[in-house]
């Protein structure tokens, strides 16, 4: 497998400046080393680029909407053809708007190459707001919706197919915060929501089996990582904390339960805020959670 490293330096999406420092505060907690030592290739295609972050208030219900496009189109595209490189895409964000070219491209190319398509979004938030239902006008808080066809045209048809998912391909980990008018749309469009809740009653274990199940053997599996998935005491280094996230231990359940699936296609990590961060201690802890997602484990497994 080649891993090719795509950053995204944008803050374009967010309600707090400072995710554009991202992709380098991933890079220098040695994300590419990390990946080496379990076997994998690793290209570093350096940074995208795309439009200065203007700081406006929302007009229409979003706010940036033509920046959030432009650096969504350049996402898309280099995703795109990562995989039609044959390799492994993982886009280094930049905050989760741009999940929607990221998983746009995984899209496209799935639906070019004839394989059914599976996201996991490991999320504090449902990320499923409308430019009606938003409470910011922040795109970091629509793009499941946008992927699902709901949203303005230039972002919803980006990777070239509207809607470029069916909400029965996303399976949500994590989740505890969504907006009022949002619920009710989650709702509606019967997401599959596995939220702080439900792990609590059932467990990380059960939680991944049950959102890793059903999956052909062919299946393309994403992975959109936004950092604040995790307890904010482990991960402080993100926008939008909420308490009481997945531990490290259940963490690191999650990521290798993914490992184990054998399936993973392609990943998103966004949404860190070296800004915010101490000592860069949660791109640390992304990365070793990474290595997990790529298959560290601490002993030999049954079958590998
Ligand atoms: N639901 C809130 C909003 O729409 C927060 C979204 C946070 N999203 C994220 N990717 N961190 O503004
Ligand atoms: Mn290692
Ligand atoms: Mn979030
Ligand atoms: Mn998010």
């Amino acid at each position: 497998i080649t891993a090719e490293l795509i950053g995204a330096p944008t803050d374009i999406g967010a309600g707090a400046r400072g995710a554009s420092m991202g992709p380098e505060a991933l890079r220098v907690a040695g994300l590419q080393p990390a990946l080496e030592s379990h076997g994998l290739r690793v290209l570093d295609v350096g940074n995208l680029s795309g439009p200065g972050n203007p700081w406006l208030p929302p007009l229409n219900g979003y706010r940036h909407l033509p920046e959030v496009v432009a650096w969504n189109a350049a996402v898309c595209d280099a995703v795109y053809a990562a995989l039609g490189r044959g390799h492994l895409p993982i886009l280094l964000g930049g905050d989760h708007c741009l999940g929607v070219g990221s998983i746009a491209a995984v899209a496209r190319h799935c639906r070019e190459q004839g394989r059914p398509l599976r996201v996991l979004w490991l999320d504090a938030h449902a990320d499923f707001n409308t430019s009606a239902l938003t409470p910011s006008g922040n795109v970091h808080g629509m793009p499941v919706a946008c992927l699902c066809g709901l949203g303005p045209a230039e972002l919803v048809g980006i990777g070239g197919h509207t809607p470029a998912l069916r909400p029965d391909q996303v399976r949500q980990i994590g989740i505890r915060s969504v907006d009022e008018g949002e619920k009710r749309l989650v709702h509606e469009h019967g997401l599959e929501v596995f939220d702080m809740r439900f792990i609590d009653e059932e467990g990380m274990r059960r939680t991944m089996a049950r959102a890793l199940e059903g999956m052909p053997a062919n299946t393309h599996l994403h992975v959109s990582f936004d950092v604040d998935f995790l307890d904010p005491e482990i991960a402080p280094g993100v926008g939008t904390t909420v308490p009481g996230g997945p531990t490290y231990r259940e963490a690191q359940l999650c990521m290798e339960m993914i490992a184990d699936s054998g399936r993973l296609g392609s990943l998103d990590i966004v949404e860190l805020n070296p800004a915010l961060d101490v000592r860069n201690k949660t791109a640390e802890l992304a990365v070793d959670l990474v290595e997990s997602l790529f298959g560290k484990s601490t002993l030999m497994r049954a079958g590998r």
